[in-house]
């Protein structure tokens, strides 16, 4: 969902934009070619948009048990983002040391952000070869593929992992259910250098998503009733493969009650392929399309630029944090 024109317009406002991965790996050079031109004409009009590097101003992201390194490796090289995000390896610790150091062969300069959930996965990382230039700690609240089983809510998570990895000097990045200035301060709280929001952006204006499905984002809430994990919109979609240990957060529909009360896979499967000539209209609580999306979608009720998100969680930080208007300054 976070195509060339969110992640540029998130950069643009001063924070990081990341294009998601690409169900094909080779569709990831076309999004950052996309991403180039735009920047590019952003720096012709001089808009700003910084810094001014050779790197591109906005990171990528890999899904590890999926991507083709070598294809990753041949576009990281071609355009130079300033960061990859490498999330959700087959192989544990060995395959992230392993596209790390290919990563950073290609291109000396661009940061590696790893994802992880648990405990377990954040102490691998010390005894990893190649060490991350930043971590981002997800909670089980976030939206899409995070944890199956042994997730934990990040205000528990996120000290736990900054005690493990207090010698590191590693900056860490919350990540899971913040979708206001409030979840962002308290994520600074608990000792993130930075936060992470994934489910805010699927209702920005920018981002590469259905009308219906944005619409779902905005009118859906209490994430505890109206959201789950399960692997069900995944299997409908055709997707399969993922490691065993993730499994994504979706708002519930018609699939999945259904499938709760016992109906078949198959006929399942063929309504959700009915579904998608619907369009918009299958998204929705009568609807049957995957709709990957996290746990604080109650506090999201509008749809707006990507800038504005960032410049309202900002202010609404500073607010909390009591920073006045000359200190801003
Ligand atoms: C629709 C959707 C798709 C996602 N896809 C990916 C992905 O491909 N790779 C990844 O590392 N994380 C993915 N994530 C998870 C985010 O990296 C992040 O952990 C999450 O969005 C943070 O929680 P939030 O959604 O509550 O903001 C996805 C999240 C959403 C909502």
């Amino acid at each position: 969902m976070c195509g060339p024109a969110l992640a540029v317009a998130v950069s643009r406002a001063g924070g990081l934009g990341f294009l998601g991965p690409n169900i094909k790996t080779q569709n990831t050079a076309a999004d950052l070619a996309e991403a180039l031109s735009l920047v590019e004409s952003l720096r012709a009009s001089s808009s700003a948009i910084s810094p001014t590097t050779s790197y591109l101003p906005i990171g990528v992201g890999f899904q590890l048990w999926s991507d083709d390194l070598e294809t990753a490796v041949s576009a990281i090289e071609k355009f130079k983002p300033c960061a990859v995000w490498l999330f959700a390896p087959a192989g544990g610790q060995k395959d992230l040391d392993t596209w790390s150091r290919r990563v950073r062969a290609a291109s000396p300069g661009t940061q590696i952000w790893i994802q992880i959930g648990t405990l377990a996965e954040a102490k691998g990382l010390l005894s990893g070869v190649e060490k991350p230039d930043a971590v981002v700690v997800q909670g089980a609240e976030a939206g899409g593929h995070g944890r199956a089983k042994d997730g934990l809510g990040l205000i528990a998570l996120l000290p736990e992992v900054a005690d493990a990895l207090a010698g590191s000097q590693i900056p860490l990045f919350a990540a899971g259910g913040i979708a206001d200035g409030r979840g962002a301060a308290a994520a600074l709280c608990l000792g993130a250098s930075g936060v992470v929001m994934g489910t805010r952006f699927l209702a920005a204006t920018e981002a590469r998503i259905s009308r219906g499905y944005q619409q779902e984002v905005v009118r859906a809430s209490d994430g505890a009733v109206s959201t789950t994990r399960t692997l069900l919109y995944n299997h409908m979609r055709g997707t399969f493969g993922w490691p065993e240990e993730y499994s994504p957060r979706t708002i519930i529909n018609q699939s999945f009650i259904e499938h709760q009360a016992g109906r078949p896979f198959e006929e399942l499967k063929g309504l959700h392929d009915e579904a998608l000539k619907a369009g918009d209209a299958g998204w929705g609580p009568e609807g049957r399309l995957a709709t990957y999306a996290g746990a604080a979608i109650g506090l999201i009720h509008e749809v707006k630029d990507a800038g504005s998100v960032i410049r309202d969680v900002r202010e609404q930080v500073l607010e909390r944090f009591g920073v006045g208007e000359k200190e801003k300054l």
